[in-house]
């Protein structure tokens, strides 16, 4: 096993439903990382404004039990009220705090989200930023939360998803883009499995250049 530079962040950032999220977790069970799906923190934020709570307020009162159960923040409501929320800067600046002191843990993180290679860790040891066309992200998302008994259609799915890259990538504060250090991996035509092996094989390389 390669001993890691401490501490060492791996930012993966994209849009929805490209990858990051199961591509975070096979980085971080590789090389024994912590990991961080910093969408949960919006996530729980939006869904407490669901049920009527301020955003702001939410974002400074967060706790781990809002992240439980990860399936109630898994649903096409709760995402869109995410990317709501996720426009407010006094909104992102309360979950700050929390993702750096996570990213910069001893020994080492994978952060996935929106900012984390531009905003959040703009000197990780590594940034990836993971892509894919719409249709297939729509079509991947669909399958996850159809599996799950969710009631959603493919267009509906393909119509949230377009409708959240767009407030995601053209809002002021912070938005999703790749940092100019950031590797672009396009996993349209690629299984999860290569996938995985190249991000593996990103961080392997900063590791043992
Ligand atoms: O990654 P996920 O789809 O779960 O994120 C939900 C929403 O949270 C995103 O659409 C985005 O608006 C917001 N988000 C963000 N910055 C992050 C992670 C998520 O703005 N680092």
């Amino acid at each position: 096993m390669t001993s890691l530079p401490v501490p060492f962040t791996v930012a993966i950032d994209g849009p929805a439903a490209a990858g990051k999220g199961t591509i975070a977790r096979a980085v971080a069970e590789r090389f024994d990382l912590g990991h961080l799906d910093t969408g949960l923190l919006y996530r729980a934020v939006g869904r407490k404004t669901l049920a009527g709570m301020a955003a702001l307020e939410a974002a400074r009162s967060l706790s781990e039990d809002d992240l439980n159960p990860e399936d109630a923040l898994r649903t096409a409501p709760v995402a869109e009220a995410a990317s709501r929320v996720a426009v407010d800067t006094e909104v992102r600046a309360a979950l700050v705090d929390f993702q750096r002191a996570f990213a910069r843990r001893s020994g080492g993180a994978v952060l996935d989200g929106r900012d984390i290679g531009t905003v959040i860790c703009p000197r990780a040891e590594v940034k990836l930023f993971v892509i894919a066309d719409p249709e297939v992200r729509a079509r991947r998302r669909y399958q996850e939360l159809a599996g799950k008994g969710q009631d959603v259609t493919l267009e509906g799915v393909a119509e949230d998803l377009a409708r959240r890259d767009a407030r995601d990538a053209e809002r002021a504060d912070a938005p999703m883009v790749a940092a100019d250090d950031a590797v672009v991996l396009d996993t349209s035509a690629m299984s999860i499995e290569d996938a995985v092996a190249q991000a593996i094989a990103r961080v392997q390389s900063v590791l043992q250049p």
